[in-house]
């Protein structure tokens, strides 16, 4: 029996791309982010869900994790979205995926290959990420055409605030560049297949991002990007539902009574206001259980809250039980999901512990089982 596990809804993530697929229409290619263990929920299996749910390209950050959707089987367009070290790029033509480029160095690395490679040339239009600037694309141009095995398969940016903001001044400034950067490859010859800037947000919320691809990330997950992402759809009229596909369970590992006064944990942040019970649940800091949450965070046990007390250790924490009289060793405990009427949600998490929802998912550790149910 596994100590944590966590469980992912099919049905959550095929709906989601319905969903997508919805708002961007059928002629927009649908690229969906997997990168870190697509965001927690588990590479390989969600990617195949999601291809069967109708995206088109699944986006990756690093090569290791294309090698690993490869090696599953998966014949899907792959594009890697970060950086690929100058000796992998060989691997990149040999896993036959597309990749973002935004350096003259890996456009020539990739030129003496003689292998034909699709690339994907980087914009910066404001994030000061990744990107070339808009006054570098000639040169970056003199050096693609000297390689007639390199082919302009896409032309991409990314917004740096969107899920910030209600109001998208800063994204639209960011499109005006995009459009700049596509006129300019045009001009010189080199019309991008693609033009890809919109994540979730975008996707939502400003369809003239869309242009003729996408690369959804959190949304597919079920996530909302931001509060304000929400309030930016809602105020537009955009009524979409989106399923968290993540429920994050652990069991109850002892049951113990203590005194009035008794200290609890490490540092004995915390003093028992009555005499109880607690729980010690088998999950700590380890599999992703932030030490943020020490003393602030709960968990749901017989669909009641139990508050964590004490600091969060390695690999426990302990949950005060005494209003949960019912609760006994090897009860199921909520981390992240449902419970009854009760639900504790990643945002609520990402609060408590001064993040985002995307570091929450992301941060549960890849070792621990990812179980797929219908
Ligand atoms: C380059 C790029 N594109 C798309 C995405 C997906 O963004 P989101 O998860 O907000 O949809 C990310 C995620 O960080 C990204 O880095």
């Amino acid at each position: 029996m596994e100590l944590t596990w966590v469980e992912i809804s099919r049905e959550a993530l095929t709906s989601n791309i319905k969903t997508f697929r919805r708002l961007v229409g059928s002629a927009v290619k649908l690229g969906v982010a997997v990168k870190a263990n697509a965001y927690g929920h588990g590479l390989t299996l969600s990617s195949r869900i999601f291809l069967k749910a109708g995206a088109d390209y699944l986006c990756v950050n690093a090569i290791y994790e294309a090698e690993t959707l490869r090696k599953a089987g998966v014949k899907a367009p792959l594009l890697i979205i970060g950086y690929t070290p100058l000796s992998d790029l060989p691997k990149v033509v040999q896993l036959k995926c597309e990749l973002v480029v935004y350096n003259v160095e890996t456009i020539r690395a990739l030129g003496k290959l003689s292998k034909p490679v699709k690339v994907h040339l980087k914009i910066e239009t404001g994030n000061h990420r990744q990107g070339v600037r808009l006054s570098q694309i000639p040169a970056v141009l003199t050096e693609f055409k000297k390689y007639k095995n390199l082919q302009m398969g896409g032309i991409s940016t990314h917004f740096a605030n969107i899920e910030d903001r209600v109001h998208h001044h800063y994204a639209l400034h960011q499109l005006k560049e995009f459009k700049k950067a596509i006129r300019i490859l045009e001009e010189a010859g080199h019309a991008p297949h693609y033009r890809h800037c919109a994540n979730s947000a975008a996707a939502i919320v400003l369809p003239e991002a869309h242009f003729n691809f996408v690369r959804v990330g959190i949304g597919a997950y079920g996530l909302w990007p931001s509060e304000k992402t929400l309030k930016a759809a809602q105020h537009a009229g955009i009524n979409i539902k989106l399923k968290p596909a993540l429920t994050w369970k652990t069991i109850v590992a002892q049951i113990k009574e203590v005194d009035k006064g008794a200290l609890v944990g490490y540092g004995c942040t915390y003093q028992m206001p009555h005499t109880g019970r607690i729980a010690v649940l088998p999950v700590g800091y380890y599999d992703g259980y932030v030490r943020l949450l020490s003393n602030k965070g709960h968990v749901l046990i017989h669909g009641k809250k139990a508050p964590v007390i004490g600091r969060v250790c390695m690999n426990m924490i302990m949950v005060d039980v005494s209003r949960i009289p019912e609760a006994q060793l090897e009860d199921e405990v909520i981390l992240i999901g449902k419970q009854g009427k009760e639900e504790v949600t990643a945002e609520e998490m990402a609060e408590l512990s001064q993040t985002i929802n995307y570091e929450v998912t992301t941060r549960i550790n890849e070792r621990i089982p990812r179980i797929f149910i219908s």
